[in-house]
């Protein structure tokens, strides 16, 4: 019997497991850190490609009206003048007198430094935007800026994938890659770096259709998170008032996510209008209107953006498949991930390290490992190792032990429910995958038949 020992997650433990288990570490650790910088391991590098993988199956993959792209970080520095980015995007900073420490002016609550309660200066804007140089010589004709936003490279690139794709109206462009803001207030672990990733998507429709599918796009982003197993009431949906707005949206609502620090923001969808489309076309002096067939029209489309971090998914994944409960006398900690989003989908656990068991057990593996991404663990007891990959979410174990010598059967234990079947070695892998797709699966003990759906009486 389980029972849970806390419903409460606080970021601390959250760092703490990401910090042990390989799934997050702090950015050039050995030098001493590098501020809201971070390094995904062996588990994070898993957890993030399959979120990525998520998003770009469910928004281009699975559908007609979409096409991916990956434009470069740099870009030529007038795409910045164009989006306002040079203008615009900047905090009010204000620098305290005594310890010349620097706030955000809009998160303190008066005028004091709020680490040694000095006396501050009159708030200035700081642009967020990371400046380098391109090429041998360090001068402001050579000032290239690391992209904020991928949105950029997709709306230069509007009508190189137009002409290329043949792509009508509405249809959207997919992009996932690196963004850098020189954030001032940073923190809550990977929630605000300076060094992030985001999923963008620029929907191109035609204008007066914009609010419907501004709409869809709320729901469907939404349904998005939930399908990967984020509990519907950790979310909610919250519109921007008027003074939040950025320059270029007509209408934004975020997609919140209650984090251990309170709701924040997951994702930002924004109705922007033909704003970047008409700035880009007057900058770069190039057309870049939309022909439409049917009506013989020329006109700029309107576009519709649905703007995800993978950072702060993953962060938010994690908190809502942490869990802890009482099993067998000690804490179990556990994380229920969906199955697509598991670092491993499958561990093979021989019983002991005997020759003959580990001969079959790493035959098994090396089966299985074709397919997914599974690990081998023979170290310490067969419950610590449960244990070792309940935490790091892997949905099934494969045990491996003297009884499998002889009638050729295997065992798979499930990480929610902890239940166990004995199935053929055989057909591990055509139960294993109908089990990480969701299926339900019985299995006749002992080892026997095996059928879908219904179970049998
Ligand atoms: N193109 C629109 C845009 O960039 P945004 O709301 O500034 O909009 C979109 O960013 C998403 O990118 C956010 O919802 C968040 O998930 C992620 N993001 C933004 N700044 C971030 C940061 N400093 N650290 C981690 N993720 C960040």
């Amino acid at each position: 019997m389980t029972e849970p020992a806390s419903t409460k997650v606080d970021m601390e433990k959250i760092v703490s497991l990401c910090r042990r288990r390989g799934f997050i570490f702090p950015s050039s650790e050995i030098y001493g850190g590098l501020s809201s910088c971070w390094d995904y391991g062996p588990l994070g590098v898993e957890l993030k490609r399959n979120i990525k993988e998520a998003w770009w199956r469910a928004v281009v993959q699975e559908r007609d009206d979409m096409v991916g792209l990956d434009a470069s970080i740099l870009m030529h520095p007038q795409t910045w003048e164009a989006s306002g980015h040079l203008k615009g995007f900047a905090d009010p900073l204000v620098e305290c007198k005594s310890c010349h420490l620097r706030w955000r002016s809009d998160d303190l609550e008066d005028n004091n430094c709020p680490s040694c309660g000095g006396e501050l200066t009159e708030p200035r804007l700081f642009n967020l935007m990371f400046k380098t140089f391109m090429g041998p010589i360090e001068e402001e004709a050579s000032v290239v800026y690391l992209r904020p936003e991928t949105a950029q490279g997709i709306f230069v690139n509007f009508q190189n994938v137009v002409n290329t794709t043949r792509k009508r109206l509405p249809f959207g462009i997919a992009q996932i890659g690196k963004a850098f803001r020189n954030e001032i207030t940073t923190g809550n672990f990977i929630f605000r770096s300076r060094e992030f990733e985001q999923m963008e998507i620029e929907f191109f429709v035609k204008p007066g259709t914009d609010q419907e599918w501004f709409n869809y796009w709320l729901e469907e982003r939404l349904n998005w998170y939930v399908k990967l197993g984020i509990k519907r009431e950790n979310l909610r949906l919250r519109q921007h008032t008027k003074g939040e707005l950025a320059h270029y949206a007509r209408e934004c609502y975020d997609i919140d996510y209650l984090f251990p620090m309170g709701w924040a923001e997951l994702e930002g969808i924004a109705n922007r209008g033909d704003f970047d489309l008409v700035q880009h076309t007057s900058f770069s002096g190039k057309n870049l209107e939309y022909f439409d067939d049917e009506t013989k029209e020329h006109f700029v489309p309107y576009i519709i953006e649905p703007s995800a971090g993978v950072d702060r998914s993953a962060l938010a994944l994690l908190c809502d498949a942490y869990d802890e409960e009482l099993a067998e006398g000690e804490t179990r900690v556990l994380l229920h991930l969906h199955p697509a989003l598991a670092p491993i989908k499958v561990a093979v656990l021989p019983l002991s390290r005997r020759e003959k068991l580990v001969v079959v057990a790493k035959q098994v593996y090396a089966d299985l490992r074709r397919q997914w991404m599974v690990s081998y663990d023979d170290a310490q007891s067969i419950g610590r190792r449960y244990r070792r990959q309940d935490e790091i979410g892997t949905p099934f174990c494969v045990t491996v032990d003297f009884q499998s010598l002889e009638d050729e059967q295997a065992t798979i234990r499930e990480r929610d429910t902890m239940n166990q079947i004995r199935v053929p070695i055989s057909d591990l892998k055509t139960i294993l995958a109908a089990k990480l797709s969701g299926e339900e699966l019985f299995v006749l003990p002992p080892g026997g038949k095996i059928w879908k759906g219904e179970r049998e009486t």
